[in-house]
Protein backbone atom coordinates (compact mmCIF):
# COMPACT_ATOMS: atom_id res chain seq x y z
CA UNK A 1 0.00 0.00 0.00
CA UNK A 2 1.55 3.54 -1.16
CA UNK A 3 2.49 5.97 1.43
CA UNK A 4 3.02 9.66 -0.05
CA UNK A 5 5.85 11.78 1.05
CA UNK A 6 5.78 15.20 0.91
CA UNK A 7 8.19 17.23 -0.59
CA UNK A 8 10.15 16.83 1.91
CA UNK A 9 10.58 13.34 2.50
CA UNK A 10 8.24 13.08 5.10
CA UNK A 11 5.79 10.20 5.25
CA UNK A 12 2.19 11.70 5.86
CA UNK A 13 0.62 9.17 7.79
CA UNK A 14 -1.83 11.39 10.38
CA UNK A 15 -5.19 12.87 9.54
CA UNK A 16 -6.61 14.96 12.58
CA UNK A 17 -10.41 15.06 11.23
CA UNK A 18 -12.33 18.11 12.78
CA UNK A 19 -16.39 16.62 13.24
CA UNK A 20 -17.08 20.78 14.19
CA UNK A 21 -16.46 24.13 15.42
CA UNK A 22 -18.61 23.62 17.60
CA UNK A 23 -17.74 23.33 21.52
CA UNK A 24 -19.68 23.47 24.70
CA UNK A 25 -16.99 25.04 26.10
CA UNK A 26 -15.50 28.81 26.00
CA UNK A 27 -12.22 28.80 26.88
CA UNK A 28 -10.85 32.39 26.69
CA UNK A 29 -7.62 31.49 24.77
CA UNK A 30 -9.45 29.58 22.54
CA UNK A 31 -12.53 31.15 21.21
CA UNK A 32 -13.90 34.10 21.28
CA UNK A 33 -16.72 33.74 23.48
CA UNK A 34 -20.88 32.73 23.30
CA UNK A 35 -21.52 35.44 20.76
CA UNK A 36 -19.40 35.42 18.09
CA UNK A 37 -18.80 31.76 18.29
CA UNK A 38 -18.44 29.88 15.03
CA UNK A 39 -21.33 26.71 14.80
CA UNK A 40 -20.08 25.14 11.30
CA UNK A 41 -20.36 21.44 11.45
CA UNK A 42 -18.35 19.19 9.70
CA UNK A 43 -18.33 17.21 6.66
CA UNK A 44 -21.75 14.48 6.73
CA UNK A 45 -20.62 10.88 7.80
CA UNK A 46 -20.57 9.41 3.87
CA UNK A 47 -18.37 12.29 2.79
CA UNK A 48 -16.14 12.10 5.84
CA UNK A 49 -15.90 8.97 5.31
CA UNK A 50 -15.03 8.95 1.35
CA UNK A 51 -12.40 11.46 2.27
CA UNK A 52 -10.55 8.98 5.18
CA UNK A 53 -10.72 6.18 2.87
CA UNK A 54 -9.25 8.09 0.27
CA UNK A 55 -6.76 9.60 2.60
CA UNK A 56 -6.25 5.77 3.41
CA UNK A 57 -5.38 4.54 -0.23
CA UNK A 58 -2.82 7.72 -0.02
CA UNK A 59 -0.76 6.63 2.81
CA UNK A 60 -3.33 7.87 6.12
CA UNK A 61 -2.97 5.02 8.99
CA UNK A 62 -4.05 7.12 11.88
CA UNK A 63 -7.30 9.10 12.30
CA UNK A 64 -7.19 11.31 15.76
CA UNK A 65 -10.81 13.23 15.51
CA UNK A 66 -11.09 17.01 17.16
CA UNK A 67 -13.43 20.11 16.87
CA UNK A 68 -14.35 22.57 18.51
CA UNK A 69 -15.63 19.36 21.00
CA UNK A 70 -16.08 16.33 18.81
CA UNK A 71 -18.59 14.92 21.21
CA UNK A 72 -20.71 17.24 20.67
CA UNK A 73 -21.58 16.09 17.08
CA UNK A 74 -24.06 13.62 17.70
CA UNK A 75 -23.20 11.11 15.33
CA UNK A 76 -19.89 10.82 16.66
CA UNK A 77 -20.04 7.22 17.75
CA UNK A 78 -21.64 6.12 13.90
CA UNK A 79 -18.24 7.82 12.66
CA UNK A 80 -15.77 5.73 14.75
CA UNK A 81 -17.85 2.84 13.96
CA UNK A 82 -17.46 3.22 10.01
CA UNK A 83 -13.99 4.43 10.45
CA UNK A 84 -13.17 1.04 11.78
CA UNK A 85 -14.27 -0.58 9.28
CA UNK A 86 -11.35 1.00 7.44
CA UNK A 87 -8.88 -1.38 7.00
CA UNK A 88 -5.97 0.47 6.90
CA UNK A 89 -6.45 3.14 9.72
CA UNK A 90 -4.86 1.18 12.88
CA UNK A 91 -4.94 4.20 15.43
CA UNK A 92 -8.60 6.10 15.79
CA UNK A 93 -8.15 8.65 18.88
CA UNK A 94 -9.93 11.32 19.95
CA UNK A 95 -9.34 15.29 21.22
CA UNK A 96 -11.81 16.10 23.79
CA UNK A 97 -12.82 18.25 26.59
CA UNK A 98 -13.99 15.47 28.19
CA UNK A 99 -17.17 17.01 29.68
CA UNK A 100 -19.26 15.20 27.88
CA UNK A 101 -17.35 11.57 27.53
CA UNK A 102 -18.36 9.38 30.85
CA UNK A 103 -22.04 8.86 29.32
CA UNK A 104 -20.05 8.35 26.19
CA UNK A 105 -17.24 6.46 26.73
CA UNK A 106 -18.53 2.72 26.44
CA UNK A 107 -20.13 3.11 23.40
CA UNK A 108 -17.46 4.57 21.84
CA UNK A 109 -15.03 2.04 23.04
CA UNK A 110 -17.64 -0.79 21.79
CA UNK A 111 -17.19 1.63 18.25
CA UNK A 112 -13.81 0.87 17.97
CA UNK A 113 -12.28 3.84 19.56
CA UNK A 114 -8.68 3.43 20.88
CA UNK A 115 -8.27 6.36 22.68
CA UNK A 116 -8.52 9.66 23.84
CA UNK A 117 -6.18 13.22 24.54
CA UNK A 118 -8.33 15.57 26.99
CA UNK A 119 -7.68 18.86 27.51
CA UNK A 120 -7.78 19.77 30.97
CA UNK A 121 -5.81 22.87 32.06
CA UNK A 122 -6.53 23.18 35.86
CA UNK A 123 -7.57 20.88 38.45
CA UNK A 124 -8.90 23.86 40.43
CA UNK A 125 -12.60 24.29 40.30
CA UNK A 126 -13.17 27.88 40.49
CA UNK A 127 -10.25 28.06 37.62
CA UNK A 128 -11.53 25.72 35.23
CA UNK A 129 -14.71 27.80 35.54
CA UNK A 130 -12.87 31.09 34.91
CA UNK A 131 -11.06 29.44 31.83
CA UNK A 132 -13.86 27.81 30.36
CA UNK A 133 -16.35 30.55 30.71
CA UNK A 134 -18.52 28.39 32.80
CA UNK A 135 -17.51 24.63 32.75
CA UNK A 136 -17.72 21.73 35.14
CA UNK A 137 -14.56 20.47 36.06
CA UNK A 138 -16.21 17.55 37.83
CA UNK A 139 -17.80 16.46 34.57
CA UNK A 140 -14.37 16.26 32.95
CA UNK A 141 -12.97 14.08 35.88
CA UNK A 142 -16.03 12.06 35.35
CA UNK A 143 -15.07 11.63 31.52
CA UNK A 144 -11.50 11.22 32.58
CA UNK A 145 -12.46 7.99 35.10
CA UNK A 146 -14.49 6.81 32.73
CA UNK A 147 -11.96 6.80 29.62
CA UNK A 148 -9.79 5.02 32.55
CA UNK A 149 -12.26 2.48 33.34
CA UNK A 150 -12.68 1.86 29.36
CA UNK A 151 -9.50 1.04 28.68
CA UNK A 152 -8.78 4.27 26.43
CA UNK A 153 -5.29 3.54 27.20
CA UNK A 154 -3.01 5.58 26.85
CA UNK A 155 -5.23 8.22 28.36
CA UNK A 156 -3.28 11.66 27.91
CA UNK A 157 -4.01 15.02 29.44
CA UNK A 158 -3.06 18.45 27.47
CA UNK A 159 -2.44 20.71 29.27
CA UNK A 160 -1.63 24.47 28.22
CA UNK A 161 0.71 26.39 30.32
CA UNK A 162 -0.32 29.92 30.90
CA UNK A 163 2.10 32.33 33.25
CA UNK A 164 0.13 33.28 35.76
CA UNK A 165 -3.13 31.91 34.96
CA UNK A 166 -1.77 27.95 35.72
CA UNK A 167 1.85 27.50 35.84
CA UNK A 168 1.44 27.28 39.30
CA UNK A 169 -0.31 23.88 39.02
CA UNK A 170 2.57 21.99 37.04
CA UNK A 171 3.44 19.86 39.87
CA UNK A 172 -0.19 19.23 40.73
CA UNK A 173 -0.32 17.43 37.35
CA UNK A 174 2.99 16.13 37.63
CA UNK A 175 1.57 14.15 40.61
CA UNK A 176 -1.58 12.77 38.94
CA UNK A 177 1.50 10.17 36.86
CA UNK A 178 2.49 8.95 40.22
CA UNK A 179 0.01 5.83 40.69
CA UNK A 180 -2.33 6.39 37.93
CA UNK A 181 -1.28 5.50 34.18
CA UNK A 182 -1.77 9.03 33.11
CA UNK A 183 0.15 10.81 30.71
CA UNK A 184 0.07 14.96 30.94
CA UNK A 185 1.67 16.95 27.90
CA UNK A 186 2.44 20.57 28.94
CA UNK A 187 2.10 22.75 25.88
CA UNK A 188 2.91 26.06 24.98
CA UNK A 189 0.22 28.00 24.08
CA UNK A 190 0.25 28.83 20.08
CA UNK A 191 -0.65 32.86 19.10
CA UNK A 192 -3.65 31.31 17.10
CA UNK A 193 -7.32 32.76 16.97
CA UNK A 194 -7.92 34.62 19.78
CA UNK A 195 -4.61 34.78 20.91
CA UNK A 196 -2.79 35.49 18.21
CA UNK A 197 -1.42 39.47 19.24
CA UNK A 198 -1.52 38.23 23.13
CA UNK A 199 0.10 34.83 23.87
CA UNK A 200 3.27 36.00 24.28
CA UNK A 201 2.41 37.46 27.52
CA UNK A 202 0.86 34.05 29.04
CA UNK A 203 4.33 31.58 27.24
CA UNK A 204 5.96 29.53 29.65
CA UNK A 205 8.84 27.88 27.50
CA UNK A 206 8.92 24.09 27.69
CA UNK A 207 12.49 24.14 28.98
CA UNK A 208 11.57 26.36 32.31
CA UNK A 209 9.02 23.52 33.47
CA UNK A 210 11.77 20.72 32.50
CA UNK A 211 14.38 22.09 34.77
CA UNK A 212 11.66 22.77 37.66
CA UNK A 213 10.47 19.29 37.55
CA UNK A 214 14.60 18.09 37.13
CA UNK A 215 15.06 20.15 40.49
CA UNK A 216 12.16 19.01 41.93
CA UNK A 217 12.65 15.06 40.79
CA UNK A 218 15.64 14.93 40.07
CA UNK A 219 16.58 13.59 36.28
CA UNK A 220 13.84 12.34 34.17
CA UNK A 221 14.30 8.90 32.44
CA UNK A 222 13.13 9.04 28.38
CA UNK A 223 10.55 7.69 27.13
CA UNK A 224 9.07 7.10 23.83
CA UNK A 225 5.76 9.02 23.34
CA UNK A 226 3.18 6.54 24.75
CA UNK A 227 1.15 5.14 21.46
CA UNK A 228 0.95 7.78 18.95
CA UNK A 229 3.16 9.89 16.62
CA UNK A 230 2.26 13.57 17.95
CA UNK A 231 4.52 16.26 18.22
CA UNK A 232 5.24 15.65 22.39
CA UNK A 233 8.54 14.57 23.71
CA UNK A 234 8.28 12.37 26.71
CA UNK A 235 9.65 11.62 30.27
CA UNK A 236 8.86 10.01 33.50
CA UNK A 237 9.88 10.70 36.84
CA UNK A 238 11.82 7.10 38.40
CA UNK A 239 8.80 4.86 39.68
CA UNK A 240 6.12 6.98 38.62
CA UNK A 241 3.40 5.09 36.60
CA UNK A 242 2.76 7.73 34.04
CA UNK A 243 4.61 9.94 32.34
CA UNK A 244 5.38 13.57 31.31
CA UNK A 245 5.89 15.22 27.68
CA UNK A 246 6.19 18.43 26.39
CA UNK A 247 4.79 19.96 23.51
CA UNK A 248 6.82 23.05 22.55
CA UNK A 249 5.82 24.49 19.24
CA UNK A 250 7.43 27.66 20.08
CA UNK A 251 10.94 26.68 21.57
CA UNK A 252 11.43 23.20 20.17
CA UNK A 253 10.99 22.93 16.13
CA UNK A 254 9.31 19.81 15.47
CA UNK A 255 8.17 20.55 11.99
CA UNK A 256 11.18 18.03 10.21
CA UNK A 257 8.94 15.16 11.87
CA UNK A 258 6.02 15.78 10.53
CA UNK A 259 3.15 13.24 9.57
CA UNK A 260 0.19 15.30 9.82
CA UNK A 261 -2.80 17.01 7.14
CA UNK A 262 -5.70 18.12 8.34
CA UNK A 263 -9.50 18.00 7.69
CA UNK A 264 -11.46 21.15 8.78
CA UNK A 265 -14.91 21.27 9.74
CA UNK A 266 -15.53 23.24 6.94
CA UNK A 267 -14.57 20.64 4.18
CA UNK A 268 -11.30 21.67 3.26
CA UNK A 269 -8.17 20.10 3.92
CA UNK A 270 -5.20 22.10 5.55
CA UNK A 271 -1.15 21.28 4.95
CA UNK A 272 -0.35 23.23 8.30
CA UNK A 273 -1.52 24.19 11.35
CA UNK A 274 0.27 27.38 9.81
CA UNK A 275 -0.32 27.30 6.46
CA UNK A 276 -3.76 28.65 5.29
CA UNK A 277 -3.19 26.92 2.23
CA UNK A 278 -6.40 24.53 2.41
CA UNK A 279 -8.33 22.47 -0.58
CA UNK A 280 -12.01 22.99 -0.82
CA UNK A 281 -13.26 19.49 -0.85
CA UNK A 282 -17.04 20.49 -0.31
CA UNK A 283 -17.60 21.65 -4.53
CA UNK A 284 -16.07 18.31 -5.54
CA UNK A 285 -18.36 16.36 -3.53
CA UNK A 286 -21.17 17.70 -4.34
CA UNK A 287 -20.62 17.06 -8.31
CA UNK A 288 -19.63 13.77 -7.13
CA UNK A 289 -16.33 13.38 -7.56
CA UNK A 290 -14.85 9.85 -8.42
CA UNK A 291 -12.30 8.10 -5.25
CA UNK A 292 -8.87 8.83 -7.83
CA UNK A 293 -9.70 12.20 -8.13
CA UNK A 294 -10.68 12.78 -4.37
CA UNK A 295 -7.10 10.58 -3.39
CA UNK A 296 -5.31 13.06 -5.78
CA UNK A 297 -6.65 16.26 -3.96
CA UNK A 298 -5.73 14.32 -0.24
CA UNK A 299 -2.02 13.83 -2.42
CA UNK A 300 -2.34 17.66 -3.44
CA UNK A 301 -2.84 18.85 -0.39
CA UNK A 302 0.52 16.91 0.88
CA UNK A 303 2.71 18.53 -1.41
CA UNK A 304 1.14 22.07 -0.43
CA UNK A 305 2.71 21.40 3.06
CA UNK A 306 5.80 23.75 4.09
CA UNK A 307 8.80 22.77 5.02
CA UNK A 308 7.79 24.28 8.51
CA UNK A 309 7.04 27.59 10.65
CA UNK A 310 9.89 29.64 10.96
CA UNK A 311 12.73 28.02 13.43
CA UNK A 312 13.16 31.00 15.45
CA UNK A 313 10.16 30.76 17.56
CA UNK A 314 8.02 33.14 16.45
CA UNK A 315 5.03 32.19 14.71
CA UNK A 316 2.99 33.85 12.01
CA UNK A 317 -0.67 35.71 12.88
CA UNK A 318 -2.68 32.93 11.90
CA UNK A 319 -6.15 34.89 12.56
CA UNK A 320 -8.42 31.73 11.99
CA UNK A 321 -9.56 30.22 15.49
CA UNK A 322 -7.89 26.77 16.93
CA UNK A 323 -11.64 25.65 16.74
CA UNK A 324 -11.82 25.92 13.10
CA UNK A 325 -8.54 24.43 12.09
CA UNK A 326 -9.27 21.38 14.52
CA UNK A 327 -6.49 21.99 17.04
P1 LIG B 1 -0.99 11.84 19.85
O1 LIG B 1 -1.56 11.08 18.72
O2 LIG B 1 -1.49 11.28 21.14
O3 LIG B 1 0.47 12.01 19.82
O4 LIG B 1 -1.71 13.28 19.79
P2 LIG B 1 -1.32 14.71 19.30
O5 LIG B 1 -0.38 15.31 20.27
O6 LIG B 1 -0.92 14.63 17.87
O7 LIG B 1 -2.76 15.44 19.33
P3 LIG B 1 -3.49 16.49 20.28
O8 LIG B 1 -4.82 16.76 19.64
O9 LIG B 1 -3.53 15.99 21.67
O10 LIG B 1 -2.61 17.78 20.14
C1 LIG B 1 -1.80 18.29 21.14
C2 LIG B 1 -1.28 19.67 20.78
O11 LIG B 1 -0.32 19.58 19.76
C3 LIG B 1 -2.33 20.65 20.32
O12 LIG B 1 -2.12 21.89 20.96
C4 LIG B 1 -2.06 20.73 18.85
O13 LIG B 1 -2.50 21.91 18.26
C5 LIG B 1 -0.56 20.62 18.82
N1 LIG B 1 -0.15 20.21 17.50
C6 LIG B 1 -0.44 19.05 16.88
N2 LIG B 1 0.07 19.04 15.63
C7 LIG B 1 0.71 20.22 15.47
C8 LIG B 1 1.43 20.84 14.38
O14 LIG B 1 1.57 20.25 13.30
N3 LIG B 1 1.94 22.09 14.57
C9 LIG B 1 1.77 22.75 15.75
N4 LIG B 1 2.31 23.97 15.87
N5 LIG B 1 1.09 22.23 16.79
C10 LIG B 1 0.57 20.99 16.66
N1 LIG C 1 -1.93 27.01 21.97
C1 LIG C 1 -1.64 25.74 22.31
N2 LIG C 1 -2.58 24.77 22.42
C2 LIG C 1 -3.84 25.14 22.21
N3 LIG C 1 -4.98 24.42 22.28
C3 LIG C 1 -6.01 25.23 21.96
N4 LIG C 1 -5.57 26.48 21.71
C4 LIG C 1 -4.22 26.45 21.87
C5 LIG C 1 -3.18 27.41 21.75
N5 LIG C 1 -3.44 28.68 21.42
C6 LIG C 1 -5.00 23.00 22.65
C7 LIG C 1 -6.21 22.56 23.42
C8 LIG C 1 -6.26 21.07 23.11
C9 LIG C 1 -5.45 20.91 21.86
C10 LIG C 1 -6.13 20.22 20.74
O1 LIG C 1 -5.06 22.21 21.49
O2 LIG C 1 -6.11 22.81 24.78
O3 LIG C 1 -5.68 20.29 24.12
Amino acid sequence: MRIVRDNFERRITYLRVSLTERCNLNCFYCRPGEQKTPTVDGLPLESLMRVIRAGARVGIRKIRLTGGEPLVRPDVIPVVAALNEIPQIDDIALTTNGSLLAPRAQGLRAAGLKRVNISLDTLRPDRFRSITRNGELSAVMNGLEAALAQDLHPVKLNMVVMRGINDDEIDDFVRLTEDRPLHIRFIELMPIGVSSHWASEYYVPADEIRRNIDQRYGPLQTVRPAGGDGPARCWKIPGFIGSIGFIAPLSGYFCPSCNRLRLTAAGTLRPCLYKEDEIDLVEPLARGVNDDELAGLVVQAILRKPQGHPENGILPVCDRLMSQIGG
